[in-house]
């Protein structure tokens, strides 16, 4: 059955929100700040509702974001969000039906693909998103962490307000961010969000620390954490709960962890969202210290090939020929001549034999330099046509930095 799909109203936007909270099992927050803030972020015409009848019973919306690629470029992304279908209208076929729509929208505004962070990561894949980037969930025992290696450290770390932090944090996101695939600009209400700490958003913490660290009078990276009350037989053994830490130097990070694992009263650091090629695992003495669990972070799918293709640099120059498939997009399917390396990429349609066969998901799996091409063909998911074609695409597509997204949207 074909329902109705349109952006919701300004008028219907509380019924959306109801609709929203029920399907991840809560209610909208009461507070007016919490509904001035989603208000401000919720990008209305790029949302769609659907409707049976006059009830909403689906929801998705859009957050519009510049993405920095390999390379230091950036691009435009459909950041997909609030995906949900009513309790009482599951597995009808509705949130296929939003899926096609939404990408048909993205693709026609001409934004070369679109992102999501998955509730479930089984849900996604059919519909041609790829697992992108990667992040790890962290938790150290603090008291017998020590850290034996550190680069050099000339700067300071102290502690700052949340008005200079609101100052000061962007500052350094904004140049971290373009050095590592995956990471958004934010903009003035994302900040708003992030700095937004009421208790229900603590998760049994403190309201926020914020910390930064300076050299050469310049802030070159920031942390904001909380700390959790812990006792264990009497004595004080409180969790470090780790928000945002980012970092241009790796003086700056080392810094930032050496302040984390000197809280005193502290057994635990605990931290969501680590990128996986982050060095503290090579800092500390014994690095089994360091627990860490992978976790799938960005679902990416590609909309238009060659403009995300060409977007990109590529670690060492080759030419190949790829043949994409692509069910849920047609559009998407063809072959397209890769042209590419560290100074820049052209992709374009062909009609050349393809080196390499596999599909939208795959494709995007590694285009963001965090995966390699040759796992996904031992898993059957990539077929190499031309020798050792697979061995130059994970040349190619590689990148020296991993790709990092810290947080869920
Ligand atoms: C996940 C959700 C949106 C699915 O909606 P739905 O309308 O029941 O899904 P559909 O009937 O269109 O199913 C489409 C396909 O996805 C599969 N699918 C749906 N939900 C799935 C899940 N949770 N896990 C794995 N596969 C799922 C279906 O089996 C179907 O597969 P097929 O078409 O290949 O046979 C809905 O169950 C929901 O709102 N869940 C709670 C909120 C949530 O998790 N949202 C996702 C946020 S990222």
């Amino acid at each position: 059955m074909e329902f109705l799909i349109r952006p919701p109203e300004e008028q219907e936007m509380t019924a959306f929100r109801i609709a929203l909270a029920r399907g991840f099992g809560r209610h909208p927050r009461p507070e007016p700040e919490d509904t001035e803030l989603f208000l401000k972020l919720f990008e209305r015409e790029r949302s769609l509702a659907v409707f049976d009848a006059d009830r909403i019973i689906g929801t998705t919306g859009i957050f519009s974001f510049e993405m920095s690629l390999p390379g230091g470029a950036v691009m435009p992304v459909a950041g997909v969000t609030m995906v949900t279908v009513a309790a009482t209208h599951r597995r009808r076929g509705i949130l296929r039906q939003i899926m096609a729509r939404q990408l048909s929208d993205v693709r026609d505004r001409g934004e070369p693909a679109a992102a999501l962070w998955a509730s479930e990561s089984s849900i996604y894949g059919r519909f041609g998103y790829g697992l992108a980037i990667q992040h790890e969930r962290w938790s150290i025992d603090r008291r017998l962490a020590v850290l034996a290696h550190s680069p050099a450290v000339n700067g300071q770390v102290r502690w700052v307000a949340e008005t200079e932090a609101r100052q000061l944090f962007p500052q350094v996101w904004a140049r971290a961010r373009l050095v590592k695939p995956g990471m958004i600009a934010r903009s003035g209400k994302v900040w708003d969000n992030l700095f937004h700490d009421p208790e229900h958003r603590r998760l049994g913490g403190s309201a926020y620390f914020f910390a930064v660290y300076e050299e050469a009078g310049r802030a070159e990276g920031y942390v904001s954490y909380r700390i959790k009350m812990n006792y264990e037989d009497g004595s004080d053994a409180h969790v470090v709960m780790v928000g945002d830490l980012t970092a241009t130097t790796d003086a700056a990070y080392a810094a930032l962890w050496r302040l984390l694992l000197n809280i005193d009263l502290t057994a635990k650091v605990e931290s969501w969202g680590r990128a996986v090629d982050e060095p503290l695992w090579w800092m500390l003495e014994g690095p089994r210290r360091l627990q860490r669990i992978p976790h799938d972070a960005i679902w990416l799918r590609l909309l238009d090939v060659p403009a995300a293709l060409s977007r990109r640099t590529y670690l060492t120059p080759g030419r190949l020929v790829i043949e994409v498939k692509d069910e849920f997009c047609p559009w998407v399917a063809g072959r397209y001549a890769l042209d590419a390396g560290p100074d820049g990429a052209q992709c374009k349609v062909t009609t050349a034999e393809p080196d390499i066969v596999l599909g939208a998901a795959e494709l995007a799996a590694v285009y963001m330099g965090g995966h390699r091409m040759s796992p996904l063909a031992r898993a059957g998911r990539a077929e190499e046509r031309t020798h050792r074609a697979l061995a130059k695409a994970d040349a190619m597509f590689a990148w020296d930095v991993a790709p990092y997204f810290p947080h869920g949207f």
